[in-house]
């Protein structure tokens, strides 16, 4: 299995070691014998999409920035990742910082950036230190800074600590936050590479996107794009959680079937049960049926098929002895908490789902719940400013679509403890 971020290198952490495995030589090669265009064409070619998420194919967004240097212009390093399942990125800070620190820097390089803010979440304090003194070290070796390699290419790159808020990892709501304000998303567009941070063009992209790049530089973007699925090629961080034997971060390459992560890489299903549910991408990516468990293949296109998404790989496993509507009410309570407020539909609908997710939890659903919810959850999607709504919308569409039975015996059961509607009148 081929491995691009967490090689199986002691210490690679440290800069020295990180050095003499090759460490930022493709720096050196981007900014000494590229133009930035050749950099952005090779990344083009390597067919790299994001991997924040949404799958958008990285050479394409950085052709987006102007060319001219009349303003300043940013990169913005998400590495916020609030959603939950996702935890992948934090172990690119731990295990492989100057990889991550020299994507970067050719990323500035090839879109004329001087400054980059990494937005890292509040609570990754430790990454935060680990990375910072990965900054420092990478500072004190001339690889940041002034006039890296002796050319006229500067940059600078500072860490940011968001507060704790799912809001702020999208793109838009991360760029207010560093600029001080609450963390509500923009309306788009205007789109960042034209109007971003300070109302310069800005680019955005996740850690583990950005830490590919130094592969792709030093062995070119055909490499990469052999790798994994022709479609979205590479490898793939997949930070599996919940009923495994092994959880943890595998990277994988793109294309491997599910059951093959979990069986052969995670030692199977806790205890040996049977699946009963698998979240692929983070709790925003409708979920996966045991059936559909059994042949799915993980890449962008695979899941899209099947009406889910590959989103931040973080794989949440679920055996049969899950209960399905408790689930979709704890995911549903996230987004509740976490909606900003800016959209009525998202605000007050993440609210109403809730609601009736718990009276049907509560013994007091009545059939026609079921309906209202999809409902409900229609109206939140597409119409909202960010991708917000479609997280807290879509889980509960498609649990609802997948595992319908699941709702429908849990109101059948407390129907069946009531007494019968005459009593219940007699009784009034
Ligand atoms: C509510 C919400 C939260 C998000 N959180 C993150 C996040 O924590 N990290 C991330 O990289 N992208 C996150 N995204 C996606 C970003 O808006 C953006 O698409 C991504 O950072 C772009 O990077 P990429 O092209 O490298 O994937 C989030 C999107 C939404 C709608």
């Amino acid at each position: 299995m081929v491995k691009i971020i967490l090689k199986d290198i002691h210490n690679l952490h440290k800069i020295d070691v990180y050095e003499s495995n090759g460490g930022y030589k493709a720096l050196k090669k981007a900014v000494k014998k590229m133009k930035p265009d050749e950099v952005i064409e090779e990344v083009k070619k390597s067919n790299l999409r994001g991997r924040g998420g949404a799958c958008f194919p990285t050479g394409l967004k950085w052709s987006f920035m102007p060319k001219g240097n009349e303003k300043p212009k940013y990169l913005c390093c998400n590495g916020d990742e609030s959603e939950p399942g996702s935890f992948k990125d934090r172990e690119i800070f731990e295990k492989n910082p100057h990889q991550f620190i020299e994507g970067t820097l050719i990323a500035c390089y090839a879109m004329g950036v001087k400054t980059a803010y990494v937005y890292i979440r509040g609570e990754y304090y430790k990454w935060i230190k680990l990375l910072q003194k990965a900054i420092n070290d990478a500072y004190k070796e001339g690889y940041i800074g002034e006039k890296i390699f002796g050319t006229k290419f500067s940059a600078d790159i500072y860490i940011h600590k968001g507060a704790g808020a799912y809001i702020c990892g999208e793109e838009s709501a991360l760029m207010n936050s560093i600029e001080g304000k609450r963390g509500y998303p923009r309306v788009k567009p205007p789109y960042p590479a034209k109007n971003g941070l300070w109302g310069n063009p800005t680019t955005i992209n996740n850690i583990e996107t950005i830490s590919n790049i130094p592969e792709i530089i030093n062995k070119g973007g055909d490499r990469f794009a052999s790798v994994g699925a022709p479609k979205h090629p590479g490898t793939l961080l997949f930070g599996v959680s919940g009923h495994v034997n092994k959880p943890g971060v595998y990277e994988l390459e793109t294309g491997i079937p599910l059951m093959t992560i979990i069986n052969d890489y995670c030692g199977g299903v806790l205890d040996g049960k049977e699946i009963k549910m698998v979240i692929p991408g983070g709790t925003s990516m409708p979920p996966l049926t045991k059936e559909e468990c059994m042949t799915i293949k993980m890449d962008d296109a695979s899941l899209k098929k099947i009406g889910s998404g590959i989103g931040t790989a973080g794989v949440i496993v679920m055996n049969e002895d899950t209960d399905i509507v408790k689930v979709l009410i704890r995911i549903t309570k996230f987004y509740y908490h976490e909606s900003c407020g800016q959209c009525t539909p998202c605000r007050e609908g993440c609210g109403w789902m809730l609601r009736l997710l718990k009276r049907i939890d509560e013994g007091k659903g009545r059939m026609e719940d079921i309906d209202m919810l999809v409902n409900v959850a229609n109206n939140i999607e597409g119409n909202t400013i960010c991708a917000f709504g479609e997280a807290a919308a879509l889980p509960v569409k498609w649990t609802i679509k997948k595992f319908r039975k699941d709702f429908e015996a849990r109101i059948k059961e407390v129907d069946l403890k009531l007494p019968p509607k005459n009593i219940v009148h007699a009784l009034r």
